[in-house]
């Protein structure tokens, strides 16, 4: 054979690889997987097949002529993960630091087009210093193209980024606006500035992970959706994240077969405390009412009282906001507004009705919450509960007081069932502070006033610390006990499954950003 056919074989080779045949060993958890071993990790076996192996960039500058690589930095192609079509692309950090020239980017949007016109995921590895700073304007161009085609997918079909190594300057704006991204601990990290040019500007001295890590996103920033301790464990969580959603907004997302028998679950009835100001873990809630072991929980270690998540109920996918009594007692924050506000809507863009676990004393009071806005933060929860058109479900477990009651997926703004357990308290806020503004001339003139003010208390409390003033006027429809919680969760969204909302026609609504 001559060298230039031999030449030719190999590049369709190249081309052609596909998964399966490089299954990654377990034992290699703590490496970093090479681009092409992360695309045949993800996708079922041997579903692979690359698009534009064969592309290399056209840089003339700098001597690049001379160093050019098949695919530039970067693996794109579609496969299947358990049986369904996603497109992919994996940034190769061994090339040119996986940094995007135009031709880089011309790949990734071709898959991105696809992607959309077909219907289905798209799935981006990233691992990449930025723009290619050999080529100047065209690599920011070639950016610019991929943000435009994030915002043009938004919506339409789930966008999913995990970070597996740096990821600087342009490098992490396309992952901020795909629905979620997932980064590795210790070798990833997202920075639109590295630590020299912080030091340069700012004097700060600060390491990458100290700037921009898994930690320093997951809990500080946000950025970041979940980590995994390494390559694969992102990876298997990519997977178990995609069996929650749809392939698009016109899906809805694929049910798991169940049995279901009587589903009253006792395990639920001592869970929230006598005390009403003892607090208990939502987290115990949630798993007693869903399917074992469903719960898919993102933003874990970011604004923890609020809890959001993926779970199965009855097979079905729904997502759940919860308030969690465990973390500043279940109040509403900047942070939590927020976290849950774009999981809502999340769930609304692609047909995953919400559950809605309540206990809430109330917004956040201080001047950090009032000085970071605390008021547009909070409506961006408002809004983004109002506008929901999904199947929308609440229950009040304890607390619903003030404000927070609204906000939290109540009956006037559009949920469409609303059920509260006996320990439900619905006012405007806790019978102690009530008591003290309402009642305080009698008070005041009491002989006794500390006995008057717990008198008014308990006063007060008999007459809101409970759910039956509010299912007296239809706001709550149904007083249920704990352990039929489940039970009636599986009905009503049964129920509700072909929920059709249809709204004015408006070009978009203007949430408070
Ligand atoms: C071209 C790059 C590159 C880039 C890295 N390389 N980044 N080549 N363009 N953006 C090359 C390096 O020259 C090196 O090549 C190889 O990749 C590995 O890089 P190292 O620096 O040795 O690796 P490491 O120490 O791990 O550091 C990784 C890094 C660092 C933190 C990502 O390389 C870095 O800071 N790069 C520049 C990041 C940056 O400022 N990007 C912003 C571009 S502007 P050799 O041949 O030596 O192996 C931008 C604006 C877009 O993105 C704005 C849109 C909104």
């Amino acid at each position: 054979m001559d060298s230039k056919i031999k030449t030719l074989n190999e590049k369709l080779e190249l081309s052609k690889l596909g998964g399966g045949q490089a299954r990654i060993d377990k034992q290699h958890q703590k490496k970093k997987l090479t681009a092409r071993e992360r695309v045949l990790y993800l996708l079922d076996e041997g579903s692979f097949e690359a698009i534009g192996a064969l592309v290399t960039h056209r840089t003339k500058e700098f001597g690049m002529e001379k160093q050019k690589c098949y695919g530039d930095g970067v693996v794109t192609g579609y496969g299947t993960v358990n049986g369904r079509l996603v497109y992919i692309f994996a940034q190769d950090f061994t090339v040119f630091g996986g940094s995007l020239s135009e031709t880089h980017a011309e790949k990734i949007c071709k898959i991105m087009d696809m992607a959309v016109n077909v219907g289905a995921p798209i799935i981006g590895l990233n691992d990449s210093g930025g723009a290619r700073i050999q080529e100047g304007v065209r690599s920011l161009g070639g950016y610019a193209d991929i943000f435009y085609r994030n915002v043009q997918a938004s919506g339409v079909i789930p966008q999913i980024s995990a970070i597996m190594g740096p990821c600087a300057g342009g490098a992490v704006y396309s992952p901020a606006m795909t629905d979620f991204t997932i980064m590795v601990e210790d070798t990833s990290y997202m920075f639109v500035t590295g630590p020299n040019v912080v030091k340069t500007v700012t004097n700060e001295e600060v390491t990458s992970e100290e700037l921009g890590g898994a930690s320093v996103h997951s809990t500080k920033s946000g950025v970041a959706h979940k980590t995994s301790a390494n390559d694969i464990e992102c990876l298997e969580d990519v997977k178990k994240l995609l069996s929650y959603l749809p392939q698009n907004n016109k899906e809805i997302p694929a049910d798991f077969d169940i049995e279901l028998k009587e589903e009253v679950r006792e395990v639920l009835t001592d869970i929230v405390p006598d005390n009403p100001n003892k607090p208990y873990d939502m987290h115990q809630v949630i798993e007693g009412i869903i399917d074992k072991d469903s719960f898919y929980e993102i933003h874990k270690d970011y604004a923890e009282n609020i809890i959001v998540g993926f779970a199965r109920l009855g097979g079905k996918s729904i997502g759940i906001v919860a308030n969690q009594p465990m973390f500043l007692a279940g109040v509403l924050g900047v942070k939590s507004s927020k976290k849950a506000a774009r999981f809502v809507r999340f769930c609304d863009a692609f047909n995953i009705p919400i559950l809605v676990l309540e206990d809430v004393p109330g917004f956040l009071p201080g001047t950090d919450q009032e000085w970071n806005g605390i008021i547009v933060h909070g409506a961006k929860l408002l809004y983004a509960f109002s506008e929901a058109t999904v199947p929308r479900v609440t229950v009040i477990t304890r607390k619903a007081y003030g404000g927070a009651y609204d906000v939290m997926n109540s009956k006037h703004i559009g949920a469409d069932m609303n059920f509260a357990w006996p320990t439900a308290e619905i006012a405007v806020m806790g019978a102690k502070g009530a008591a003290e503004i309402i009642f305080k001339r009698e008070i005041v003139a009491s002989e006794d006033p500390e006995a008057k003010w717990k008198e008014k208390e308990a006063e007060y409390a008999k007459l809101f610390a409970n759910p039956y003033s509010a299912a007296e006027r239809g706001f709550i429809d149904e007083v249920i006990l704990p352990k039929n919680t489940r039970r009636k969760l599986i009905k009503a969204f049964s129920m509700l499954e072909n929920k059709e909302v249809n709204k004015p026609k408006r070009k978009h609504g203007n949430i408070p950003l």
